[in-house]
């Protein structure tokens, strides 16, 4: 081992020479074992080894290190140092050793083989690092990682299943009347929605239609919005007059401090004998009117939203279709949209590319839509739940 003469000197009262000092200061074991002796006996050790095992350099000198090992002594990283020293390769592997008083310690051990000048190898050193720490913060924090992958597993299995069991409120196929055809599109952000909609025949040509849109989304939104369809569909409350429906709700889903949510609401009853469309509108998004001898329509107006002031009022509109006629209800996710540059994709937007897939069927406008608002978003995971129910009078 060659090196500036000062490393080998004593010092002038006999101190170690500085070498000695410092391999004795380090914080690491040392050793050093004889390669050409049978079983690779220790011929030296620092203070630093006597420190982090409690045994003496009496005690070990002569010996194999393997009475560091015990029970807990990982046989897979010890068999890869004994690969790598029959090999005489470096090597560094974790074990779990164990000091002179029983106690365990994870030690990073590092081994070189040194060799003589024909290129035998002729010792073996071994750097010992107490990595015990940071590795039971690793293990811990693996296992603390394997029971959040258990959780989340568990919570997706559960949202997945409940998913399913919303999708079930969906219109599974929206009613075929004469006089009039229904599309719907439906994308939940996350897999529970707040959004959903519905047509329900009334008898006599005339349908209920809804679509609404709970405060916010994912599980709470979604068990709002699911006791609404359950409430809207069986019967509970008179769907004949929209105002009347918006009010009733109102009163029922009262505004609650513990949950605060409300929801917006646009329903209505189509009359297909007449093309009467009677609505209400309370804090929902415009319903957009493509009529076959106009100019596309946004069709503004409406009380607030359900659920927010006890005695609110909720206006009812009447629009005349006409065969040929579309008229399109959609949530705010449809538009809130932004681009890279932060612009929304927007309702002008919107009645654009409704307005130019005028000729085409009415899924095909609805699915080219969704295209272009995915596109301007810049990835198909959008913020909010998206839903839109389309008509077109025959
Ligand atoms: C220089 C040197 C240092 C070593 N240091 C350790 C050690 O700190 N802890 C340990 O468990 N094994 C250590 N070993 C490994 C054992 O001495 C032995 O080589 C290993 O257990 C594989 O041999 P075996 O299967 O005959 O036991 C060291 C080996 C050498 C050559």
């Amino acid at each position: 081992m060659a090196g500036p003469d000062i490393l080998r000197r004593e010092g002038a009262a006999g101190e170690p020479a500085l070498k000695d000092r410092a391999l004795s200061a380090t914080a690491e074991g040392i050793a050093i074992a004889d390669a050409r002796l049978p079983d690779n006996p220790l011929i030296y050790v620092n203070s630093g080894f006597e420190r982090l095992t409690g045994y003496s350099a009496q005690e070990v000198l002569g010996r194999n290190c393997r009475f560091l090992q015990g029970a807990g002594t990982d046989p897979e990283a010890l068999e890869k140092l004994r690969a790598a020293l029959r090999a005489r390769r470096e090597v560094t592997v974790l074990l779990f050793n164990y000091r002179k008083d029983g106690t365990g310690f994870w030690n990073r051990l590092a081994v070189t083989p040194v060799c003589d000048a024909a290129g035998e190898v002729t010792h073996f050193i071994g750097v010992q690092s107490d990595v015990t720490e940071e590795t039971n913060i690793r293990e811990a924090l693996k296992s603390a990682n394997r029971e959040l992958e258990t959780a989340y597993r568990a919570l997706r299995t559960d949202l997945e299943a409940a998913a399913r069991v919303q999708q079930t409120f969906l219109p599974s196929t929206l009613p075929e009347t004469a006089g009039v055809r229904f599309a719907s599109l439906y994308r939940p952000c996350a897999d529970l929605a707040g959004d959903m909609f519905n047509v329900l025949p009334l008898g006599g040509g005339r349908l209920a239609v809804y679509i609404l849109d709970v405060s916010g989304h994912g599980v709470a939104s979604a068990l709002l919005s699911v006791t609404l369809t359950r409430f809207l569909s069986a019967g509970e409350i008179d769907l004949g007059r929209p105002a009347d429906t918006a009010r009733a709700l109102n009163r029922k889903f009262a505004w609650d401090p513990r949950t605060a949510q409300y929801f917006s609401l646009l329903c209505g009853i189509l009359d297909t004998g007449t093309g009467e469309f009677r609505y209400t509108c309370a804090g929902h998004c415009d319903p957009v009117l493509l009529a076959v001898d106009a100019e596309p329509a946004v069709i503004a107006g409406g009380g607030p939203p359900v659920g927010l002031f006890p005695n609110a009022q909720f206006p009812e509109s009447t629009l005349h279709l006409r065969p040929g006629d579309r008229l399109y209800l959609y949530t705010d996710g449809l538009i809130e949209p932004d681009n890279a540059q932060g612009r929304e994709f927007g309702l002008d937007r919107l009645v654009a590319v409704l307005h130019r897939e005028r000729g085409e069927s009415l899924e095909t406008g609805l699915a080219r839509l969704l295209e272009e608002v995915v596109a301007w978003n810049g990835s198909p995971a959008l913020a909010d739940d998206v839903s839109l129910l389309a008509l077109e009078m025959t």
